[in-house]
């Protein structure tokens, strides 16, 4: 890890104040969308992939707030800026904004679906945050300084078997491709006699994971405003999160096992031998 100097840290505690306020703010739009009578849901990139009114007032509400304090940083946001600006003068703040994490369980009505807000230093992610307004559950982790719930620090699970573990995955949006033998990798698991959640919220999958409820978790295709946050939960809790076969998770890869570390090899393991005999 880079060393930070107090002065950083300084500056990484004015950016997760502002990315809490914005995480709020945000959330108080995404609200008055969930007590709405109805929530009309288009299709983006197929049939099930879904984004509403509210991830776009969610996402510009954030984005304005940004833009207020830290006019120059660069922003990637799901719905406006699936590239990151380039014309941001600052890229050595980049913020990484999804504005509902969960959409198909909003539009559906099921109150699983958080904001998820990070910003990456050098190429770093140093600052997190993860808030799930129905059960008012705010994750919040700087780099170095350990992960938080309502105040509270995280730490992962002890669970040290696979065999009394409690997993969570989730799936692509082209799930019928079967991209990274997913389908296989469940199949496999609950084979198992495990017991596997999909909650349908790759930041909350990780927020939960670093708050020792589930062991391990494991997803292909992911995109860096699923994950950027969480990742950071993870690994300030004391997690493990890496590619599929150990290597160093890089955001925008293909493959992510996170866990408590014990079950780690155990489900790389599993993950890497039904890949194998799949080709
Ligand atoms: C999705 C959720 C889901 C994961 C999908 C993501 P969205 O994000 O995180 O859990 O399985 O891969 O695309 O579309 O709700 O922001
Ligand atoms: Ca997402
Ligand atoms: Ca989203």
């Amino acid at each position: 890890m880079p060393q930070y100097t107090d002065e950083d840290y300084v500056l990484f505690g004015r950016l997760l104040t502002l990315a809490v306020e914005c995480a709020h703010s945000a959330c108080t739009i995404i609200k008055e969308g969930f007590a709405s009578a109805h929530i009309h849901a288009d299709s983006k990139e197929g049939r099930h992939n879904l984004v509403t009114e509210y991830d776009r007032r969610s996402e510009e509400r954030i984005i304005s707030m940004i833009r207020e304090i830290f006019p120059t940083h660069r922003i990637m946001a799901e719905e406006s800026h699936n590239e990151s600006d380039k014309t941001a003068q600052d890229d050595e703040y980049e913020w990484i904004i999804d504005p509902i994490d969960g959409t198909v369980n909003f539009a559906h009505k099921v109150p699983i679906f958080c904001v998820s807000i990070a910003v990456r230093y050098r190429g770093e992610i140093i600052v997190g945050v993860i808030y799930q307004p129905i059960t008012d559950e705010l994750f919040t982790a700087i780099r170095g300084k350990g992960a938080y719930l309502n105040g509270e620090r995280l730490s992962v699970s002890t669970t040290r078997s696979l065999q009394d573990a409690f997993l969570v995955t989730g799936f692509p949006y082209n799930v019928f491709e079967n991209p990274g033998a997913c389908i296989d990798h469940i199949v496999n698991f609950l084979g198992m006699g495990l017991p596997v959640r999909r909650l349908g919220s790759a930041a909350l999958d990780l927020a939960y994971l670093a708050a020792g409820r589930f062991d391990g978790y494991w997803e292909v295709k992911l995109q860096a405003w699923d994950v950027a946050a969480g990742l950071l939960m993870v690994e300030e809790a004391g997690g493990m999160l890496t590619h599929y076969d150990g290597a160093p998770y890089r955001i925008g890869e293909q493959f992510m096992l996170a866990s408590n570390g014990h079950i780690h090899h155990e489900m790389s393991r599993i993950l890497l031998d039904v890949m194998q005999a799949k080709q």
